[in-house]
């Protein structure tokens, strides 16, 4: 997708750090904002500060995790236009106890949010959009420790591996449709999402190992990129059409020393005498119009 000129935007989480700076990225490029949050007030504010910049843009109060809520929110946003991009980002972060010790409230609504409101997101709009006919796009955010994960939060990491995971299965799923798909994974970015995140835990305050985690992140994210710059490397990877949003170059090294382990790891445990399975079967049984790697056989 090239032109954003007069296309609506949804945004999720569009109220604050990465949403709101690729939704004022995207409206420097002409689109119409749908900023979609749970802080209904913040969203408002968010809006009426685009507004003020020059861009069309509205707030929207949207809970990402409740499947009913989308509903009215798909309403309010047909009534402002024909959504043509969405970028799927809300999320929430969250302190790493051992994870024997985490809450599972906190661990189903960590993944309610980071994952479980992709398929939401999509049920209420990706169905308009490929009828359309018209170049549209989908971005979801996920992140670099879905590449290469840190000792941080299990629960945390293991839904922005479900995010990635969604979006490269998807990917097949869009291939050579007017949908284009990308997947961002920042790095740190100087974002509210440790207060964020503190506020709308469903459960009491995390204590012990968990606090401290988040309160060190809290640092460790203060120093990282600015969420501008990850905004404006959104809309360009967009037009660009690329699908991998990778916007910390350092983490580079340890994403290939990541992926050589995985690759050498098909040694001793690979079966040198196994005939091979039919993928390119699986692929034509399912329809599937192609893969986005070279099938081996
Ligand atoms: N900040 C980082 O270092 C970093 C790194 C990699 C990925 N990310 C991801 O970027 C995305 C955006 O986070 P951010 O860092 O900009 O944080 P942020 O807290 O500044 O913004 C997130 C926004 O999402 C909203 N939100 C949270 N739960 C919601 C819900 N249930 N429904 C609707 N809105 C909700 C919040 O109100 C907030 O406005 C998240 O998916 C996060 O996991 C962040």
């Amino acid at each position: 997708m090239q032109d954003f000129k007069d296309k609506a935007a949804f945004v999720t989480g569009g109220a604050s750090g990465i949403g709101l700076a690729t939704a004022r990225a995207l409206a420097r490029r002409g689109a119409r904002l749908i900023l979609a949050d749970i802080d209904a007030t913040a969203a408002a504010e968010a809006a009426a500060g685009l507004r003020g910049e020059g861009a069309d843009a509205m707030g929207l109060p949207l809970n990402v995790a409740d499947e009913a809520d989308w509903a009215r929110a798909g309403e309010a946003a047909a009534a402002f236009g024909e959504v043509r991009l969405v970028f799927s980002n809300a999320g929430v972060g969250g302190g790493s106890g051992a994870f024997e010790t985490y809450d599972p409230e906190v661990w189903r609504w960590t993944y309610a949010v980071n994952a479980h409101a992709h398929l939401y997101a999509c049920r209420t709009f990706l169905g308009a959009m490929k009828a359309s006919g018209e170049p549209c796009h989908l971005a979801l955010t996920s992140s670099l420790v879905a590449i290469v994960p840190p000792p941080i939060s299990v629960a945390y990491i293991s839904s922005k591996f479900a995010t990635l995971g969604i979006a490269m299965a998807l990917r097949n799923e869009l291939a050579d449709t007017n949908v284009g798909i990308s997947v961002l994974c920042p790095g740190m970015s100087a974002t509210n999402i440790v207060a964020t995140t503190a506020r709308l835990r469903p459960v009491d305050a995390e204590q012990g190992q968990a606090a401290q985690t988040a309160r060190n992140m809290t640092g460790v994210l203060a120093a990282g990129m600015s969420p501008d710059k990850i905004g404006e490397f959104v809309a360009r990877a967009i037009q660009a059409g690329d699908f991998f949003i990778f916007t910390h170059p350092e983490w580079k090294e340890m994403a290939q020393a990541q992926f050589a382990e995985i690759v050498g790891a098909f040694g001793a445990s690979a079966d040198p005498d196994y005939a091979g399975d039919d993928i390119a079967g699986l692929v034509a049984a399912n329809g599937a119009r192609r893969m986005n790697v070279a099938v081996g056989r």
